[in-house]
């Protein structure tokens, strides 16, 4: 039985596209309809981009976990909502029901509450991927509090940073994850964040790798303790009650940090019920996922795609949900492979990079693997070239199944443009058309929509979206004016979403990249901005520049032009040191591929750095430069090219 709001024909997606638009109103009531609500909603659309202010079935009561999991008690306690895959194969997997569920969410909740937490405070959650990950998220939605989950790629720089910005009194964290071969200690990490911190009430640790931790008196509690102690509170007779909290629609339900092309991350804030009625409609209609199948997302939960498609769109549809601890390449390139033959995976979306990087070990890795049970693929992060994208879908899917390349932001809460699974055609290297609800159109710099095609026939602009769709974000936290002028201040009235994209005459899109100075590692965001005041914060370096570069697996590489003082020991010393300052300021994930030495940048005469001149030297190309005569110092580009890495 497909979900009422299921697209299933070519035919059907084009009327509810064009419902969507002429009466968007009833549209998304009839979908919303589709979930538990403790009160309805007063009005299902209010909105201008000015402001901007976005409001979906307000005055709507509800709580998200009673739609992701109470709701399905009944009928689906006993199936499995997630299976857990650890880091090491010989390790137990473990298979959640949603009772199980339900039971652990409700006790963390108690903890929660037992540990001061109330509705509106923010909780920071620094986990590894483990099934108690998803019981803190979904803890904190069930009494009201504001997750915000932090990557463990991240340093204890960047936590205190994003601490002070939520504002946040709380955090839940591990002594450590396993990540591959690597033991990351995060509590430790956390630690050092907390150096001078004086509004962190207290820290909850759950115990992975049993890793030495300093647990410090009336701060810091182990996690195994409280549940214990909660468990008496929500369970009499076999009876699980912890009610959950009555929420207003637009109340927020997380802040999610994300890098743009300013120096520092912004917190995107998104609303309950919209981001719920969105990543549910998206999960099913993009993935057709049917009731029984198995969904395996490969994200990490500290990343949207996580959010929207391990947690928070499959659970709302009564979906089994694979969760994974550890990376593709450990211990062998054929760890996916496993996973799909042995939990008989049905739907798999993974990144461009994962595939890149997979396909680099041939096909050996698949030699006695059952794939069989695969009915859908899907890709999301980047553009694909069109050589994963047919990789993936002759050796993976064996031609039988549908890639869907789903492009969408942490900022859309769940995707915009992609083809949906055996209903509308694919393209290769294509994201094709918008979800209903979603109306994007090409613009130029000056904000005027594109209409002329170019020698190949195509559209090309900036890609905006016209009006809002129920996942759109609704602020940054703690800062409107950022997200006015971050979103809704480039064109008047539109939401721009700092990519380019091509339109062919089918009204297919093609993203073809950022256009401002964000550079797309492995399908991680990251500013230029950040990474140069990263750089520039190590003794020594007196100015630098960073552009992305093509990279064969992570689709960009970075590259960072960098003038230094005095260095101490030569350079190969010199950039590991920058290395170690990139990691402590930012994370291991921002880490330069190539650091080159110059003694000048190109710059204006009003002292602009010419990035444009950078990013094609860095790309290898020496000729076509573009005009240099307005440099202040010319020369140094042909110095900048003989040094090329
Ligand atoms: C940026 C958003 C959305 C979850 C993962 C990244 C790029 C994303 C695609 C795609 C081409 C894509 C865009 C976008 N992007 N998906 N299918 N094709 N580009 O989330 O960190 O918020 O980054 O990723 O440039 O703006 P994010």
């Amino acid at each position: 039985m497909p979900y009422p709001y299921q697209i299933t024909s070519l035919e059907q997606y084009h009327n509810d596209y064009k419902r969507s638009v002429e009466e968007p109103e009833t549209f998304w009531a009839d979908v919303a309809e589709n979930f538990y609500w403790r009160k309805k909603w007063d009005r299902v659309l209010e909105w201008n981009f000015t402001e901007p202010k976005i409001e979906w079935f307000k005055g709507g009561k509800l709580n998200i976990t009673e739609n992701c999991i109470d709701r399905h008690l009944e009928k689906l306690g006993d199936k499995p909502a997630l299976i857990w895959v650890p880091n090491d194969p010989e390790d137990r997997t473990r298979i959640v029901t949603y009772n199980r569920l339900h039971k652990r969410v409700c006790q963390f909740a108690q903890v929660l509450i037992n540990n001061g937490v109330q509705k509106g405070d923010r909780v920071c959650i620094y986990m590894g991927m483990v099934p108690e990950l998803s019981y803190a998220v979904l803890g904190c939605a069930r009494i009201g509090a504001i997750h915000s989950v932090i990557f463990g790629g991240f340093s204890a720089q960047s936590i205190a940073d994003r601490l002070y910005d939520a504002q946040a009194e709380f955090i839940v964290t591990c002594d450590g994850a396993y990540r591959g071969n690597k033991d990351i200690p995060l509590k430790s990490i956390i630690d050092d964040a907390l150096i001078g911190n004086r509004t962190i009430k207290r820290v909850i640790v759950y115990t992975r790798t049993r890793t030495p931790v300093s647990m410090l008196k009336g701060r810091d509690v182990w996690w195994e303790d409280e549940m214990e102690h909660a468990e008496a509170q929500i369970e009499k007779d076999n009876v699980i009650t912890m009610p959950a909290t009555e929420m207003d629609a637009e109340d927020p339900l997380f802040i999610l940090y994300t890098s743009g092309s300013t120096g520092k991350p912004k917190g995107v804030v998104h609303s309950i019920a919209g981001y719920m009625v969105w990543t549910n409609y998206t999960f099913v209609n993009t993935f057709q996922y049917k009731p029984g199948d198995v969904f395996f997302c490969t994200a990490d939960i500290g990343w949207i795609t996580g959010h929207s498609y391990i947690l928070y769109g499959p659970l709302s549809a009564g979906g089994t949900s694979v969760m994974f601890e550890g990376v593709p390449t450990f211990p062998d390139a054929g760890r996916f492979w496993d996973i799909v033959d042995k939990h008989k995976v049905n739907i798999l979306y993974t990144a461009p990079t994962a595939i890149r990087s997979l396909m680099s070990y041939g096909l050996d890795p698949l030699k006695g693997k059952d794939l069989s049970t695969l009915k859908v693929l899907g890709t999301v992060g980047e553009p694909i070239n069109e050589e994963a994208w047919h990789w993936y879908d002759d050796n993976i899917g064996k031609n039988k199944c549908p890639v869907v390349d789903t492009w969408w932001q942490t900022e859309t809460g769940g995707t915009l443009i992609t083809n949906m699974a055996g209903v509308t055609p694919a393209k290769p290297g294509w994201a094709t058309l918008p979800m209903p609800g979603v109306q994007p159109l090409l613009v130029d710099e000056n904000g005027k929509e594109v209409t002329e095609p170019n020698a190949d026939g195509l559209l090309k602009g900036n890609l905006c979206i016209k009006a809002p769709w129920p996942g759109i974000l609704r602020t940054t936290y703690g800062d409107h004016e950022r997200c006015r002028t971050n979103y809704f201040a480039t064109y008047e009235n539109l939401y721009f979403t700092g990519d380019g994209a091509l339109k062919d005459k089918d009204g297919n899109f093609r993203i073809t990249g950022r256009v401002d100075d964000v550079l797309n590692i492995s399908g991680h965001r990251i500013g230029t901005a950040e990474l140069e005041n990263a750089i520039n914060m190590h003794a020594g370096v007196i100015e630098s520049a960073v552009v992305g570069y093509p990279h064969d697996i992570k689709g960009q590489g970075i590259y960072a032009y960098v003038i230094y003082g005095h260095m101490h020991g030569d350079e190969e010393q010199t950039r590991k040191d920058i290395f170690q300052t990139v990691s402590r300021v930012i994370g291991a994930i921002a880490k330069p591929d190539k650091i080159q030495f110059v003694t000048g940048l190109p710059k204006t005469r009003s002292g602009k750095i010419m990035r444009r001149i950078l990013r094609k030297i860095a790309d290898g190309e020496t000729e076509n430069l573009g005009d240099i005569s307005t440099l202040l110092d010319p020369g140094v580009v042909e110095e900048i090219k003989n040094g090329k890495l």
